[in-house]
């Protein structure tokens, strides 16, 4: 099976997802978008109200903001794999509880087994922490963090700050935009590959 035919069939096991509470309310469950063979993940939060109408990751204001950043350093939404640590939309755009994020944990992880990106890119502290409780975000951004994962192995993770709060703070916006400008040398890096 290809990577893509793995990624459709758990895309079909999730929208019949009742886990945690979010399944009530849900437009759409939000799985995840791009490339299946991309070197490169990129994790968010949960979904906002755009996404869950839509079914896409980063469609709205933030999305907006990611692909500007992404054609930044002249890489294609398509090149790269969308998702988010929740995927279905927390009411009001609150932050997700932790047994929302534990519950919908498994089904990242498949993902990223399917993927087997070189490198995640973390988006704001939730997807962080996910990956490495009790970091600040403040302290590891912009930097490779590698972590052991059982199945999933050793794992590259480069924390950014979210885009959210890269659009409402001028100096988050200045780390972000650094800290953006590094994932080609990254990617092209063979000691981090
Ligand atoms: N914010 C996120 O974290 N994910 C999305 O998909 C949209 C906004």
């Amino acid at each position: 099976m290809t990577k893509s035919e793995k990624l459709i069939k758990l895309n079909n096991k999730i929208l019949r997802c009742s886990q945690c509470a979010l399944c009530a309310n849900r437009g759409h469950v939000v799985f995840g978008a791009g490339n299946p063979d991309a070197k490169i993940i990129f994790i968010g939060e949960a979904p906002g109200k755009k996404e869950d109408e839509l079914g896409v990751p980063f469609v709205g204001s933030s999305g907006r903001i990611l692909d500007k950043m992404l054609a930044s350093i002249k890489i294609k939404r398509e090149d790269v794999y969308l998702t988010n640590i929740c995927k279905c939309r927390p009411p009001e755009n609150r932050d997700p509880l932790p047994e929302e994020v534990k519950e919908c944990w498994p089904w990242l992880k498949k993902q990223i087994e399917i993927i087997q990106p070189k490198i995640i890119v973390t988006l704001g502290k939730y997807a962080l922490n996910s990956f490495v409780p009790d970091t600040k975000i403040s302290e590891v951004h912009g930097k490779i963090l590698k972590i052991k994962i059982p199945k999933l192995g050793e794992l590259k993770i480069f924390p950014l700050h979210h885009p959210a709060a890269a659009r409402i703070n001028k100096k988050t916006r200045t780390l972000f935009e650094e800290d953006f400008a590094k994932i080609p040398t990254l990617l092209k890096n063979k000691k981090e590959q």
